[in-house]
């Protein structure tokens, strides 16, 4: 049950009818697949009760780094309080592998930590790079962003084969890559489903195949309450509070409940979203005899030129008593579902979660906006507008990326002499003719794990690399 009623709400009488009450036992996902690598490091690192094994040759996690010739990096100071996977990094001169065995096919997370540190060995102003995922270009020019504070990227990817491979590929002879943690997870079967309802120039219609497109998780936000961190999440996932994104908090108000979650068969399972999101949310209130006209409304920036997954949460923690919820929900100012009935859909059952997916392109905006409001039906003295959750995951265009208008087959063919074993004569020449520039600064550096970095690229100055420096503390 993917998605709202097409407007004909009877529609999900015969859907619910059917559908059991789950049993209340609760067993912790256990993923098939489940790689997470300390990366640059030959110690395991536990996080969150979870074991990041190592990537140095001899450590647990060797076996899938595919590339030799890359480079540990260790920080020397690392922050107070910062994780251990953030300590070590492993960098990359030429393009490099991890290559997956994958058990379990079907969709995978992918979890990329970034943190940038100083070390002796590598430059931070020559770090640019792309990063593929199976073929799908999933960053491209990447810097690691600057600031020290962790960067976590996270990719929905369909692995319909033996290994998943993930490849870094530095952005020229004189940049390289780097990485601090890698998660490899097989999903469960009904986190990303086949089918959504796409916002298509004013009405809805289905868009199938969305399990087969390359996700990107843009932004996965917790309504009303406070932060879930992975450990509080059954797919180690981090969902932000909505403050940021809420338009106006005029004519809502948070709501907690202290009360069970009651996950339903046919509903939102578990997976698709913790107790911890489900039992915060932001409702419309009407307090006397008139159903208040407000929305509430969310703002996301997005970049033009993709499609977007919205995925809605919703759970009536909010409620005195079933059927007295009625309100409307739009994407994009388009009205996407109109006199929603939350406790037809969460089978009559109050605090059982639902969710609904729906496609829509990023418009020239910039914006993606989500609206809750009240309907026609919506009741006087009763809540009028609820909602728990919201995440919003970029579609890979149609070069197959996530991050720019390359596709990955050129980025892997831009690199004439890496260890790619693809060479095609043309692009050849080009990368033959820009490396001749750079064949000078490549003869003193990244030939093996052995050999520090030169510190300073001789044509940069003492002052360019302090203020290099600044920026990246
Ligand atoms: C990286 O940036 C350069 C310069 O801005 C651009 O020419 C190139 O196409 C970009 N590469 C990718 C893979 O986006
Ligand atoms: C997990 O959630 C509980 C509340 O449900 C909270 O008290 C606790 O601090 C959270 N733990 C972490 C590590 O986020
Ligand atoms: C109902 O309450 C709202 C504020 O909560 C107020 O603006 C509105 O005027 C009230 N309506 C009536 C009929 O009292
Ligand atoms: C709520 O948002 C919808 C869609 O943007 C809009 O059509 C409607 O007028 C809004 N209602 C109020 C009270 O602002
Ligand atoms: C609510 O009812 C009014 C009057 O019947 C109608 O004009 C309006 O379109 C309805 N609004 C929605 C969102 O159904
Ligand atoms: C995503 O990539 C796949 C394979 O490259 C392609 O078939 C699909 O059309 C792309 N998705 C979109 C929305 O363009």
């Amino acid at each position: 049950m993917e998605a709202f009623p097409k407007l004909d709400p009877r529609s999900f009488l015969l859907l619910c009818a059917c559908a059991l009450p789950a049993l209340a036992l609760s067993f912790p996902f256990s993923p098939v697949d489940n790689y997470l690598l300390n990366c640059g490091s030959s110690v395991d690192a536990v996080v969150d009760n979870r074991a990041f094994l190592g990537d140095a040759p001899g450590s647990g996690g060797s076996r899938v780094l595919a590339s030799t010739r890359t480079i540990s990096l260790n920080d020397a100071s690392p922050a107070l309080g910062t994780p251990q996977i953030y300590h070590t990094a492993r960098a990359f001169a030429r393009p490099s592998k991890y290559v997956f065995e994958v058990r379990d096919r079907g969709t995978h997370m992918v979890r990329l930590h970034f943190r940038r540190f100083d070390s002796s060995r590598v430059e931070l102003g020559d770090v640019r790079f792309h990063v593929l995922v199976d073929g799908y270009v999933v960053l491209s020019n990447f810097s690691g962003e600057s600031g020290s504070r962790p960067v976590i990227k996270e990719y929905l990817i369909w692995v319909d084969a033996e290994k998943l491979v993930l490849t870094f590929v530095p952005a020229g002879r004189s940049k390289f890559g780097f990485v601090n943690a890698i998660e490899v997870i097989s999903a469960p079967k009904d986190l990303i489903l086949e089918t959504a309802q796409l916002v298509d120039g004013g009405k809805l219609v289905n868009f199938n195949g969305l399990n087969q497109q390359a996700l990107e998780v843009s932004y996965r936000v917790s309504v009303g309450g406070p932060k879930v961190t992975p450990f509080n999440d059954s797919l180690w996932r981090t969902w932000v509070p909505d403050d940021a994104y809420l338009k106006s908090t005029y004519g809502s108000e948070r709501v907690l409940f202290g009360g069970r979650i009651k996950y339903q068969e046919g509903g939102a399972s578990r997976e698709v979203g913790p107790d911890n999101m489900y039992n915060s949310a932001r409702v419309i209130k009407s307090t006397n005899a008139t159903v208040p006209n407000v929305n509430m409304t969310w703002v996301f920036p997005v970049t033009g030129d993709y499609k977007y997954l919205v995925r809605l949460h919703f759970c009536d923690i909010a409620s005195i008593s079933l059927e007295l919820l009625y309100f409307n929900v739009y994407v994009n100012g388009f009205l996407v579902s109109k006199d929603f009935d939350l406790s037809r859909v969460a089978n009559e059952v109050l605090a059982a979660p639902f969710y609904a997916d729906f496609i829509v392109e990023g418009d020239n905006l910039g914006i993606l906006s989500v609206s809750i409001g009240p309907s026609n039906y919506s009741f006087a003295h009763a809540i009028d507008g609820i909602l728990n959750g919201v995440e919003i995951m970029k579609l890979n265009n149609s070069m197959g990326s996530l991050d720019g208008e390359v596709c990955g087959g050129f980025i892997l063919k831009s690199w004439p002499r890496g260890n790619m074993g693809v060479v095609v004569p043309l692009v050849a020449v080009i990368c033959l003719l820009l490396s001749i520039s750079v064949v000078m600064r490549w003869r003193t550096t990244g030939v093996s794990q052995t050999v520090a970095w030169t510190k300073l690229p001789t044509d940069m100055t003492e002052l360019s690399l302090k203020q290099a420096r600044q920026q990246f503390r």
